[in-house]
C-alpha cells in the first residue's frame, strides 16, 4: 500500500518534469516565434506576455537549455514554483489515502477483535449458565473479572498475562474446593495453601497451561498488531504536520 502509494507519486513527478522539460526544450527548435511556448505556458495559468516574441539568449537560465530559446529567467521561477506546489499537492493527496486507509484499517481490526472478546465472553457465560445454573451465577465475578483484565490488557496495559491467568485459575480453585466441601468453613491461609499445591494436584490438569499459552499468544500478537497500526498511522500525521 505504502509502497504503491510512493510510487505513483514519485512517477508523477517524473512524468510532470519530462513534461516541463520536453515544453521547454520546443524552444529550441521554434528558432523565431515563440507561440508554442506561449500556448503552453498559459496553459499553465500564466501570462502569455511573459514569454518573448521571439528565442532570446538563454545565458543565465539554469533549468531550460542555455542556448537561443523561449524561455526567460522569469518564467524559469514560476514553473518551478508551480511545478513544486503540484508535487507537494498530490504528495499530501497520497498521504491523505494512506492515513485514512491506516485508521480504517486498524479500526476494522480493533472492532474484529472486542467482539470476538465479547462472544467468547458471552459464550461462556450462557454454557456455564446452561450447565452450573445458579453456583455458576453466584461465581460469575472471578469470570466477568478474567475479561475484563484481559480486555485492559488488549487495551495496552501494563499487565502480566500469565499472572492474570494463574489468579483466574487459583480463585475457580478455591470456590471448587469451598463447593464441594461445603460442610466446611476456611480460612484464608488454607485456601491460600491449596492454592500453592494447585502446581503439584492439578486439579484442571493440563488446560490452565495450555489455555494460558493461547490467551498469550493470542492476546500479545493482537495488541502488538493494534500498537504497530497505530504507530504507523502516528508516523504518516506527523509527516506533513
Ligand atoms: C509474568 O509472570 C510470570 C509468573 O509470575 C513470570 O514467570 C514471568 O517472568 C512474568 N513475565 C514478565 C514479562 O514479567
Amino acid at each position: 500500500m505504502a509502497d504503491a502509494g510512493w510510487f505513483s507519486v514519485a512517477q508523477c513527478f517524473k512524468v510532470y518534469v519530462l513534461f516541463l522539460v520536453v515544453s521547454l526544450s520546443q524552444c529550441q527548435t521554434l528558432s523565431t516565434a515563440c507561440i508554442e511556448v506561449k500556448k503552453a505556458y498559459a496553459a499553465k495559468g500564466f501570462d502569455e506576455n511573459e514569454v518573448p516574441l521571439k528565442a532570446v539568449s538563454g545565458e543565465e537560465l539554469t533549468i531550460c537549455p542555455r542556448t537561443e530559446t523561449c524561455c526567460t529567467r522569469d518564467m524559469e521561477d514560476k514553473l518551478t514554483s508551480l511545478s513544486r506546489k503540484e508535487y507537494v499537492r498530490q504528495l499530501e493527496e497520497s498521504f491523505k489515502l494512506l492515513k485514512t486507509t491506516f485508521a480504517s484499517r486498524t479500526k476494522k481490526f480493533d472492532d474484529f477483535f472486542v467482539q470476538l472478546i465479547d462472544k467468547a465472553q458471552l459464550d461462556l457465560h450462557e454454557m456455564f449458565l446452561q450447565t452450573y445454573g445458579l453456583l455458576y451465577q453466584q461465581n460469575a465475578a472471578i469470570f466477568t473479572k478474567l475479561f475484563t483484565d484481559l480486555r485492559h490488557y488488549y487495551k495496552g496495559k501494563d499487565m502480566n498475562l500469565s499472572e492474570v491467568m494463574e489468579s483466574f485459575f487459583s480463585k475457580l480453585l478455591q470456590r471448587v474446593f469451598e463447593l464441594v466441601n461445603s460442610g466446611y468453613v476456611f480460612t484464608s491461609d488454607y485456601l491460600g495453601c491449596v492454592t500453592d499445591k494447585m502446581n503439584d494436584l492439578k486439579p484442571f490438569g493440563e488446560v490452565p497451561i495450555k489455555l494460558s499459552t493461547q490467551v498469550r499468544k493470542a492476546f500479545i500478537a493482537a495488541r502488538t498488531f493494534v500498537q504497530g497500526l497505530s504507530i504507523g498511522k502516528d508516523v504518516i500525521n506527523s509527516v506533513f504536520e
